[in-house]
């Protein structure tokens, strides 16, 4: 049994998707010349408690692959409602750009991190990676993690919500 072709055209589907929000992250990672490269991710989700899991998947088209399918740990920031301008830094541009003026530091085993406050963020040992469809799903192992009062920010239907609530 194979799948019947989709019924609806690439647009459709993606309008479709927009509907579902979700965080929005900033994945880091060193390369073996020890440059680094990040980008903006809302791919993110949780997959087990015990033992620690997550999943994201990257584009194959992505000019950070190489680095990031061989990096042994990588650290995923969930960014604030306030750093929006981050997300847009880490969506566009060469890495030297992204990481330009942006302060660094080194999550506990070593994998570069944002030294800038963010709602979560989580060190990740590089367990896995599937390839399905135009992307590769990569599940981290989190060796550490953190988190703060932010309040996160929330992407849905191709924009940002600004408004997000306390509970
Ligand atoms: C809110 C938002 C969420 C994104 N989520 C993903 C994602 O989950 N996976 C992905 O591969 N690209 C995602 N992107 C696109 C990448 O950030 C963008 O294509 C970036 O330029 C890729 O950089 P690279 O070529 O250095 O990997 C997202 C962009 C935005 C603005």
């Amino acid at each position: 049994m194979s799948a019947a072709p989709p019924s609806f055209d690439s647009p459709y589907f993606r309008a479709a998707l927009g509907r579902f929000p979700t965080g929005v992250t900033i994945v880091t990672a060193e390369k073996d010349d020890n440059s680094h490269v990040g980008l903006t991710v809302s791919s993110f989700n949780s997959v087990s408690l015990d033992p620690p899991l997550i999943v994201w998947s990257l584009s194959r088209g992505s000019s950070s692959l190489a680095a990031i399918e061989h990096c042994e740990r990588y650290v995923i920031h969930v960014l604030g409602s306030d750093q929006m301008s981050l997300a847009g830094r880490f969506a566009r541009g060469t890495a030297k750009e992204r990481f330009a003026d942006v302060p660094m530091t080194k999550a506990p085993n070593g994998a570069p991190k944002l030294d800038t406050p963010c709602a979560a963020w989580f060190e990740c040992f590089n367990r896995s990676r599937y390839d399905e469809g135009d992307h590769i799903i990569f599940v981290g192992q989190v060796e550490h993690c953190g988190h703060s009062d932010e309040l996160p920010l929330v992407y849905h239907a191709g924009g940002y919500d600004l408004t997000p609530k306390k509970s």
